[in-house]
């Protein structure tokens, strides 16, 4: 029988998940999303070929892999619908390489207008959701008024979905909140949640779980990143799932000892799209020049992302939560030509040195304290050899595996799949 492994963002998302999977994948039988919705985009880049994923695993465009939606996911049909036909345009054998969890839930049009209006609510103090309709459909998951992929097959659907409707627009009305949108929002709803009743709909717990008692192997893929975790993130600026590694068991049913490698992924700096702490954030040229070079617009809404130097005391919590096994660092070419790069070792928080993150980080302010290291003057984006790396930046992976005490076994020096660098 075989383990799991599991693939998640160390820092806010967006650390190039959907790159290393589809990386990955040719080692793997199965792919498997385990939470979050098309709030995620995890972009792949090959053969001249740019692609954006929402809520499809990044295996899709593998052959012979199948590619898993897990219970954890929250699914938008209409996303769904649009992923499809776009990966349909590409040749990709849809029906046969994606299944879908029944249990998974499913995000309502009023799901989208509640994010929106709680959002408005929130003025000054919004958490800056992509506005997907995430936060509300969790909320209706544990408030157990949720409805889910399985529930489209059953006769009572459309029943179902208006009484479930009901409730939303009794909250919408006391956000007065308008409506004109929603008639034109349900059809395009209806209409996507035919196409999704022709996909396999499964109990992908059994599924997973059996392919793993025929040695078949399985990578879960997270989305988001860890400090978004709905427990652990910044709350209340998070997510509002569990995205470290225990979301992989409850997202996929796979039990906590059938997880093998965990693979945590991070840039080699930071970046956070939405509001919320950011203890690292940079406001002056170096982080405009991050931001140019590594290109920080979100996948999902094109939003400028914020930019800052790597944040150990962040990623050393990370690792600690996820259990990371291997390191995967993505991004190293955007730090080349920078004078100087530099790492926050530590805070300052009330007159203290802290190498944690605060619980009232929201309401105090704490103060990197920066370790500066060389930098090196080399275009990484042509280097096809770990042995071509610049020594500085050598120097920079070696200091990282010493205070991170995890190995560091990929390095990414471009958005392409060949601009990949394997240490072994
Ligand atoms: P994800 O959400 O974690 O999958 O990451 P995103 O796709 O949202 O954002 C990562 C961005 O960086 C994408 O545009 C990738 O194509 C790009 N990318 C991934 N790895 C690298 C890398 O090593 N170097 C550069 N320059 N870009 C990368
Ligand atoms: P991937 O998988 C980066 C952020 C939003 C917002 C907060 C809550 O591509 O790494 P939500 O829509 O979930 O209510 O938003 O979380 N956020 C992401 N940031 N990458 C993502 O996904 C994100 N998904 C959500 O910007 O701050
Ligand atoms: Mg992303």
């Amino acid at each position: 029988m075989t383990k799991a492994d599991v693939l998640l963002g160390l820092q806010w998302g967006d650390e190039g998940k959907g790159k290393i999977v589809d990386v990955l994948t040719p080692e793997y039988d199965i792919i498997a999303r385990f939470q979050g919705g098309p709030n995620a985009g995890h972009t792949l880049e090959f053969n001249e070929i740019k692609h954006v994923l929402h809520t499809i695993p990044s295996g899709i465009f593998r052959p012979d892999t199948q590619n898993i939606i897990g219970n954890g996911v929250v699914i938008d049909p209409v996303t769904l619908a649009i992923e499809i036909d776009s990966l349909k345009e590409l040749n990709v054998d849809v029906q046969e390489s994606i299944q879908v969890s029944k249990k998974a839930h499913l995000i309502l049009p009023t799901h989208r207008l509640l994010d929106a209006a709680s959002e408005r609510a929130k003025g000054k103090e919004k958490i800056g959701s992509t506005l997907k309709g995430i936060g509300p459909t969790y909320m209706d998951k544990t408030g157990r008024n949720g409805l889910r992929v399985g529930d489209i097959i059953e006769n009572n659907f459309k029943e179902r979905y208006d009484n479930l409707k009901s409730k939303h627009l009794e909250l919408l009305k006391n956000y007065d909140y308008p409506l004109d949108e929603l008639a034109d929002m349900e059809s395009v709803f209806f209409e996507s949640v035919n196409s999704i009743r022709e996909l396999t709909l499964i109990d992908s717990e059994h599924s997973v779980n059996r392919s793993m008692t025929e040695n078949k192997k399985v990578l879960a893929e997270g989305a988001q990143g860890s400090l978004l975790d709905i427990d652990f993130g910044s709350y209340p600026f998070v997510t509002s799932s569990n995205t470290i590694c225990a979301g992989a068991c409850t997202g996929l049913g796979i039990a906590p000892n059938k997880i093998g490698e965990v693979y945590g992924i991070f840039k080699a700096y930071c970046t956070r799209v939405g509001s919320g702490p950011f203890p690292t954030e940079l406001f002056d040229e170096d982080g405009k020049r991050l931001a140019t070079k590594g290109h920080e617009f979100g996948a999902t809404t094109g939003r400028p992302r914020r930019c800052g130097w790597l944040d150990i005391p962040a990623l050393k919590y990370a690792i600690m939560l996820n259990g990371v096994t291997q390191l995967i660092m993505t991004k190293a070419d955007v730090l080349s030509a920078f004078d100087e790069i530099k790492v926050c070792t530590h805070y300052k928080y009330k007159g203290e040195t802290i190498d944690y993150f605060p619980y009232d980080v929201i309401n105090n302010d704490v103060e990197p304290i920066w370790k500066s290291m060389k930098a090196w003057d080399k275009d990484l984006t042509n280097v096809t050899s770990i042995d071509d790396l610049p020594q500085e930046l050598m120097d920079y992976v070696t200091y990282l595996e010493q205070e991170l005490q995890v190995p560091i076994k990929i390095i990414s020096v471009g958005p392409r799949r060949s601009q990949t660098l394997l240490r072994d």
